[in-house]
């Protein structure tokens, strides 16, 4: 079976990353993925240094990498900060890319060679298509292989149902998509 984590960058009350990372994470359950829905709130990490990291690997720094690496593949869900992705999700992405053990400096051993899928939902118009930009990069600059399918929910305080569901048919027929995208290119990758 096809294991995903679904990262969400936002650990705010009502956050309508969280309930978009949600519906995404049902997705990929009901095309076959076993899904780990990880919440960044969950996990005490310090604002990475180096310093830090030279006196001892924070503990749950090494929980959030291990956990990476146990995935075929990964999904961010994430807000965007000032056209960028905020500094909980960057600030997660970089403790989890560090060397561990004996591993070299660009082992890269959570995401090298190993699929991603990204999505946003912002209370703008443009559904934080500019953080989904960066994400992509940072996403390929650690080795992994973003697929090409991407989800933005625009003017997000007025998407979502009482049930969690998102009521315009285009963004929820997306969520389908890149989830069936990223469980088909994951699988791939894992033969
Ligand atoms: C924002 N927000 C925002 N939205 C956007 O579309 N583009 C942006 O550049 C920014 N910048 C920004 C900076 C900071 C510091 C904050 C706190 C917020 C608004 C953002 O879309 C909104 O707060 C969302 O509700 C955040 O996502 P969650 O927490 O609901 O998942």
């Amino acid at each position: 079976m096809t294991n995903i984590a679904v990262i969400a960058g936002s650990v705010r009350e009502g956050s309508y990353n969280r309930a978009l990372a949600e519906l995404a994470a049902d997705s990929l359950e009901a095309q076959g993925a076993r899904v780990t829905r990880i919440d960044l709130g969950a996990f005490d990490l310090p604002l990475y240094s180096a310093a830090i990291e030279a006196g001892a690997f924070p503990p749950d720094a090494l929980r959030l990498k291990t956990l990476f690496a146990e995935q075929d593949a990964l999904l961010f869900v994430s807000p965007e900060y000032n056209g960028s992705l905020p500094p909980l999700l960057k600030n997660a992405i970089d403790w989890a890319s560090r060397p561990t053990g004996d591993e070299g400096l660009v082992a890269l051993t959570a995401y090298r060679g190993k699929a991603a899928a990204i999505m946003s939902a912002s209370i703008s118009p443009f559904g934080g298509l500019r953080g989904l930009m960066h994400l992509r990069q940072i996403l390929s600059t650690v080795q992994m292989l973003v697929i090409p399918e991407q989800v933005v929910v625009p003017n997000a305080h007025a998407a979502f149902a009482e049930d969690g569901s998102l009521k315009e048919p285009l963004p929820a027929s997306l969520v389908e998509m890149t989830a069936a995208r990223l469980v088909a290119v994951a699988g791939a990758l894992a033969t």
